[in-house]
């Protein structure tokens, strides 16, 4: 029989179902999905405005190369000037996150006229063989060099080594307002501040990536805004399409204005759908208040895992993220609590090696949040009683 190769770790559970922020499997039983597709569903699961957007697109068409003018596309932007930053003039869309990378890569490559790039320890850019490069993983990495580029790692957080290390040599630097992938560790102002001068300085690009932060799941729109800064180039995908795959690169006039046909492009980036889709993302966000719900359900949350980590010391280094990106650090490997909260009903994933990672949909409540409180601290308490000395 044909066999899916296996790059993530079987959960062994038969999803049928999903809507808002639960999901059913196969025997009708509940989970809180704090899973999300690795953080996608954030406008929860079938979002009746997505839905609706792309039902109705269905009824149209569903091919059409961005080379065609549409009332859709005319919309989209109308709505995306309502959500990105405004001194970012120029976007392309894309359909998964590595590619919105690459294309914020090869942007800072052809307008530099460099080929080395900085990023960060612990920084997580995607899969493809650009972004793989950014990305610091070692075990993602191994057997694939050499990369498009040059890439120097520095600590994350160490504004100092910024200083030191972007040069005129330097194309752009990339960095996560908040990890993803890594671990949940937040930037601070100071660090973005310092890459967005030395940037200025050396004539690099400053590249912020909120695949995973943006579209308000830190609790604001874009979590980078928390600095102050400016980037040159944002990236963003996952939830952006409420669940359908859609990417964006959104970049500076100066950058936009020097780009020339040929210089990119792809077949399904920008289709009827991934319009529709992005369409129904923005009216949703927009029309319920989401980046705020998501603020104060990310309250609850920190509130939460803070009481949890005091009242499981033996488990839990402390409390990761910001908003609805949030997590735990454990003393050891997350895999063993994300099966124990799994058999209690909730989807979990890890972030770096010792992370437990919660990426639920704005909408979870304050209910779901205390459940999921207790099923953290039960699921921890039954684990530690099983370790030696317990
Ligand atoms: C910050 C960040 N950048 C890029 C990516 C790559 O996105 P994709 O898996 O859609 O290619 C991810 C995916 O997890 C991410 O978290």
């Amino acid at each position: 029989m044909l066999k899916l190769m296996s790059f993530y770790a079987p959960r062994n559970l038969k999803i049928v179902r999903g809507e808002g922020q639960y999901v059913w499997d196969d025997a009708g039983r509940r989970y809180l999905d704090c899973h999300t597709g690795h953080g996608v569903a954030f406008l929860g699961h079938r979002n009746p405005i997505v839905v609706e957007e792309i039902r109705n697109q269905l009824e149209k068409i569903m091919v059409l190369s961005p080379v065609f003018d549409s009332d859709l596309k005319d919309e989209v932007i109308r709505l995306l000037e309502k959500i990105l930053p405004r001194h970012l003039t120029h976007f392309y869309l894309l359909n998964s996150g590595s590619e919105a990378v690459e294309l914020s890569l090869k942007l800072a490559r052809r307008i530099t006229g460099r080929r080395r790039f900085i990023s960060f320890i612990n920084g997580f850019h995607g899969r493809t063989m650009g972004a793989l490069a950014m990305t610091w993983n070692p075990s993602y990495r191994r057997d694939y060099d050499p990369f498009p580029w040059e890439v120097e790692f520095l600590p994350y957080n160490d504004a100092g080594a910024v200083e030191r290390a972007v040069d005129e040599k330097a194309a752009g630097v990339i960095v996560e307002p908040v990890q993803g992938e890594g671990g949940l560790s937040a930037a601070t102002p100071e660090f973005l501040k310092a890459i967005r001068d030395r940037c200025d300085a050396a004539g690099a690009l400053m590249i912020i990536d909120e695949v995973q932060s943006g579209f308000g799941r830190t609790g604001v729109l874009w979590a980078y805004q928390r600095s102050g800064v400016e980037p040159d180039i944002l990236v963003a995908g996952k939830s952006i399409g409420g669940g359908f795959p859609v990417s964006i690169t959104v970049v500076r006039k100066e950058v936009g204005e020097k780009i020339e046909a040929g210089a990119h492009g792809s077949t399904h980036g920008g289709n009827p759908l991934a319009l529709a889709a992005l369409k129904g993302g923005i009216r949703a966000l927009l029309e319920d208040r989401v980046v705020e719900k998501a603020a104060e359900a990310g309250e609850l949350m920190g509130r939460m895992l803070e009481k949890v980590a005091s009242d499981n010391p033996e488990s839990v280094r402390g409390v990761r993220g910001l908003g609805l990106m949030r997590g735990l650090e454990l003393r050891w490997n997350p895999a063993p609590c994300i099966q124990e909260l799994q058999s209690r009903g909730v989807l979990a994933l890890r972030a770096g090696l010792t992370v437990l990672r919660l990426l639920p949909p704005y909408m979870i409540t304050g209910r779901d949040i205390e459940e999921l409180g207790e099923k953290l601290d039960d699921s921890l308490k039954t684990l530690a009683a099983k370790k030696p000395g317990g």
